[in-house]
C-alpha cells in the first residue's frame, strides 16, 4: 500500500486528525505523520499527541510567531523539502489554518494529490485568515471530505475540481472516542472554583487583535450572570499583556483563567458547564455531540458552522457586551431543550474517510 502523509500544525488539527490516524492505521495504510509546528508550546501541541496516544510525529518543525504571510511561507518551504524527500501518494490536511494552506500549496505544486478533511466550510467573512485558507485549499484539493451537505453545496457552487465526499466531522468521532476516558482520568474539576459555570474561549485574530473587542470580552466575562471558566489561548494572553489588562482580569472574582488545558480536561469542562461562550470553530461542533449537548453563544459576527445554529445549539451573538450578556441571561433562564442528534454526524467520519482513501489509492 502507498504512503499517506498526515500533516497537522495546530491544536484542533491534532484533535480532529486523531480519529483519522487511527482509522488509517486500522486499514493498514502506511502513514507519515508530520507536525509542521505552527503551534509549538507543549500545551498547544505535544500535550495532545501524548494524551490522545498518537504516534510521535515522523517529522516535526517549529515555526514560531510570524506575520501571516511569513508563517505560511516558512511552512510551505519546509513542507516542499519534506514532500520531495518522502514522496507520499497523498497528503491529508484538516481545517483552515496557515499550516493547512501552506502544505496544500507545497503539495499541489509538486503534483502530489491533497485530501482536505473538513472541506467546504464558508464564513463569507474575508477579514478572517481562515476563510482565505479554506477556500484556497479546497480549490487545490483532489479529494474533499465535506462534513455536511451544506459544505458540499458550497463546494459545488464554487465548481471545485476535486471529488467531493460527505463524511460527517471527525471532531464528533474524537468526542465519542475520548469522553469516557476523560471522565475517568481528568482531575480538572478539583481545581475549578465554582459549582456552576459558563465555559469561555476566545482567540480569533479579528476579535482579540482588536482592542475594543478584546476589552468587551473581558468586561463581559467579569460582569457575566454566571462565573466564567476561561482556558486562555496564548494569542489572547499576549494581547492582554501587551495592553496591560491581564493582571486586572486575573483579579476578577467572576473569572477563573486557566492556561490552555488538555483535551480530556476540556471535554470534562464542556460536559459540566451550563453554557459555552466562544469564538472557536471546533467547539461549536463539539457542543452538538450527543454526549455533550450544550448551548453555545458564538461571540463573532459570522460562522462557517451554520448547522450548529440551524439545529438550535448555537446562536451568533456578535462581539458587543450588552448583546453577549443578554444572551447569557436568556440562555440561563430558558434552559432550552437541545436535539439528541448532532448535525456533524454519528462519529464514523474517520472510518468513512479511511475507506474512501483506501479505495482511491487502490484504483
Ligand atoms: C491558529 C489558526 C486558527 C485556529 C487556531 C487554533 C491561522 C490563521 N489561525 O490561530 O484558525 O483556530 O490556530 O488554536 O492559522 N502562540 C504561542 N504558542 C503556541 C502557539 C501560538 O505562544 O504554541 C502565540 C504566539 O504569540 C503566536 C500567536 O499565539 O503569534 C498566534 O498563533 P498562530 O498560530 O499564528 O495563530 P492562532 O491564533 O493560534
Ligand atoms: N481545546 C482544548 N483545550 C483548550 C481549548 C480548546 O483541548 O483549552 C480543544 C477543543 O476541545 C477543540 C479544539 O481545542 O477540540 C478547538 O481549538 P481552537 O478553539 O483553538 O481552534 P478552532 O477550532 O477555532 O480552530
Amino acid at each position: 500500500m502507498k504512503n499517506v502523509s498526515i500533516v497537522v500544525s495546530t491544536r484542533p488539527e491534532i484533535i480532529k486528525m486523531a480519529p483519522v490516524i487511527r482509522a488509517l492505521q486500522k486499514s493498514k495504510i502506511q502513514l507519515i505523520f508530520v507536525h509542521c509546528g505552527q503551534h509549538y508550546d507543549y500545551n498547544m501541541s505535544q500535550q495532545f499527541i501524548e494524551e490522545l496516544e498518537l504516534p510521535s510525529p515522523d517529522y516535526q518543525y517549529k515555526v514560531k510567531a510570524h506575520s501571516q504571510g511569513a508563517q505560511t511561507a516558512r511552512i510551505m518551504t519546509h513542507m516542499e523539502r519534506l514532500l520531495k524527500k518522502t514522496s507520499p501518494a497523498l497528503v491529508l490536511v484538516e481545517g483552515d489554518t496557515n499550516g493547512v494552506l501552506a502544505t496544500a500549496l507545497a503539495a499541489v505544486k509538486l503534483g502530489t494529490p491533497v485530501g482536505h478533511v473538513e472541506a467546504g466550510l464558508r464564513s463569507f467573512d474575508l477579514r478572517m485568515p481562515e476563510e482565505h485558507n479554506r477556500r484556497l485549499t479546497d480549490h487545490v484539493s483532489t479529494y474533499l471530505f465535506a462534513p455536511t451537505e451544506t459544505a458540499e453545496k458550497n463546494l459545488k457552487r464554487e465548481n471545485v475540481w476535486g471529488k467531493i465526499y460527505v463524511t460527517g466531522n471527525t471532531v464528533i468521532d474524537a468526542v465519542i472516542q475520548h469522553l469516557s476516558i476523560a471522565e475517568k482520568k481528568s482531575k480538572i474539576l478539583e481545581n475549578i472554583h465554582f459549582e456552576s459555570f459558563a465555559l469561555a474561549t476566545a482567540h480569533r485574530a479579528e476579535n482579540v487583535d482588536n482592542l475594543t473587542v478584546l476589552k468587551n470580552f473581558m468586561e463581559t466575562f467579569a460582569e457575566a450572570p454566571i462565573p466564567v471558566i476561561y482556558p486562555m489561548h496564548p494569542r489572547t494572553k499576549k494581547r492582554l499583556q501587551q495592553n496591560r489588562i491581564y493582571t486586572k482580569i486575573k483579579k476578577s472574582e467572576n473569572i477563573q483563567i486557566l492556561p490552555p488545558v488538555g483535551y480530556l480536561d476540556f471535554l470534562v469542562l464542556m460536559k459540566k458547564c451550563e453554557m459555552i461562550v466562544t469564538d472557536s470553530g471546533g467547539i461549536q461542533e463539539e457542543a452538538t455531540a450527543s454526549c455533550i449537548r450544550k448551548p453555545v453563544l458564538v461571540i463573532r459576527l459570522s460562522t462557517e458552522r451554520p448547522e450548529a445554529v440551524k439545529s438550535g445549539f448555537a446562536e451568533i451573538v456578535g462581539t458587543e457586551k450588552h448583546r453577549i450578556l443578554d444572551a447569557m441571561k436568556r440562555t440561563l433562564k430558558q434552559r432550552k431543550k437541545l436535539p439528541r442528534k448532532s448535525p456533524y454526524g454519528d462519529g464514523n467520519a474517520a472510518e468513512k474517510i479511511a475507506k474512501i482513501i483506501k479505495e482511491e489509492l487502490a484504483g
